[in-house]
């Protein structure tokens, strides 16, 4: 049984889920040889607090609900410093026990202080997990080659339709395969907002229902002006397709009220009005865009309602591969995290071994002298 301590930085909706469904999974956890315990919380407007013996996170919850700080000031110390302490005052960070679990809030500008915060976690020999689109779609490559350096795990699965597995599908399960492209409705607000227009409900009622259940972003521009489309589509390209895009690289097209009547004309002639995410590699270049497409009954992604997500791959070996997501929500999000742990407590436990190395490393490992076929 290994425990993995970790520091997580941001502890709002996502981050508190996660800390209560590892809880839940706590026997799940245990056939994997996982046990966790939180020694560092970080925020940005209710202080932080660390613990080498561990935290009680469930306590912080609830002081975070009466509004409450959850421990000292850290106005004058970047959370990136508080990583560095953390991973300075005990020994999980040179053990590879050391978790740190990025959930603040998405800055669709820079990505950052994401970014700073991954680079923190891994300068201080931890791994990285997040649910932030930040970092992977502004600095991805950087990113990973840092995790690389220092030989821990990056990794994102959150980012992109919460805990379906989209690049975990990609980077374990199709070998070989080159991904030549995508196209995915991969917001759920705006379905499910566009769906609610179709049937005459109008769009700032729609939202606010999307608000009230904590799945819009804290800000709402984000997801109806395609911001968060365009940083999902950005992350997809930039891994998927060794794209070098940010967000403003995709050409982004938003939706608004006054798509309610275009919504339901479409409906009412068997179409459906979508917010469709593409990428694809055109003469040796990557063109990326977010737009409201009509698409035919037919179409896979027209069969979406609500809050439902997809992405579907073309392939050179396979064809097309789709994965669509029926149900979105925190737990989703929160096992998205969850995932990542266990593929990192995977790669720690062995000996199951080889399964979750980084590909750089198992290609290395895995060198031949030979010429054999
Ligand atoms: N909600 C979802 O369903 C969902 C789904 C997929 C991905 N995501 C992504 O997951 C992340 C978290 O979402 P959420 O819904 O949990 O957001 P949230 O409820 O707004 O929580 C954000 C947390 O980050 C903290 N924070 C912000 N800036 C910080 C900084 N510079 N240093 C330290 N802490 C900072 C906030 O602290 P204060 O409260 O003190 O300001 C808060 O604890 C976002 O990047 C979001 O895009 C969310």
């Amino acid at each position: 049984m290994t425990t993995f301590e970790l520091v997580l930085v941001g502890f709002g909706h996502v981050a508190q889920r996660f800390v209560t469904l590892l809880e839940e999974q706590r026997a799940a956890l245990a056939r994997e040889r996982i046990a966790v315990r939180v020694v560092g919380v970080a925020t940005r407007r209710h202080g932080a607090a660390s613990a080498v013996r561990g935290l009680d996170a469930a306590a912080l919850i609830n002081r975070v609900a009466r509004g409450e700080r959850i421990g000292r000031s850290r106005e004058e110390r970047p959370a990136a410093d508080f990583i560095a302490d953390v991973a300075a005052a005990n020994d999980a960070a040179r053990e590879r026990r050391l978790i740190v679990v990025e959930t603040t809030t998405l800055d669709i500008t820079r990505g950052q202080p994401a970014i700073e915060h991954v680079r923190a976690g891994l300068a201080s020999g931890a791994h990285v997990i997040t649910a932030n689109k930040g970092p992977v779609a502004f600095a991805y490559h950087a990113l990973a080659a840092a995790a690389s350096r220092a030989d821990r795990r990056f990794l994102f699965e959150g980012a992109v339709m919460d805990g379906v597995p989209i690049f975990n599908l990609v980077r374990e399960t199709l070998p070989a395969v080159t991904i030549l492209g995508f196209r995915g409705v991969v917001n759920s607000t705006t379905n499910f907002i566009l769906t609610a227009m179709e049937q005459g409900q109008p769009f700032a009622e729609a939202l606010s229902e999307m608000q009230a259940m904590g799945i819009a972003e804290s800000d709402a521009s984000l997801d109806v002006d395609g911001w968060d489309a365009a940083a999902k589509t950005a992350a997809l390209a930039n891994v998927l397709l060794d794209a070098r895009l940010t967000p403003r690289d995709v050409e982004r097209v938003g939706i608004s009220a006054e798509l309610g009547r275009p919504a339901m004309e479409a409906r009412a002639a068997g179409r459906r009005l979508k917010l469709v995410a593409r990428a694809a590699r055109e003469d040796g270049r990557i063109t990326a865009r977010v737009a409201p497409e009509e698409l035919p009954d037919d179409d896979l992604l027209a069969g979406l309602e609500g809050q439902q997500n997809a992405i579907i791959l073309h392939t050179d070996l396979l064809g097309e591969v789709a994965v669509v997501q029926r149900g979105a929500g925190l737990t989703q999000t929160a096992y998205a995290l969850l995932s990542d742990l266990i593929t990192i407590g995977r790669d720690v436990n062995g000996p199951r071994g080889l399964r979750g190395r980084p590909p750089a490393r198992r290609a290395r490992s895995r060198a031949r002298p030979d010429r054999t076929l």
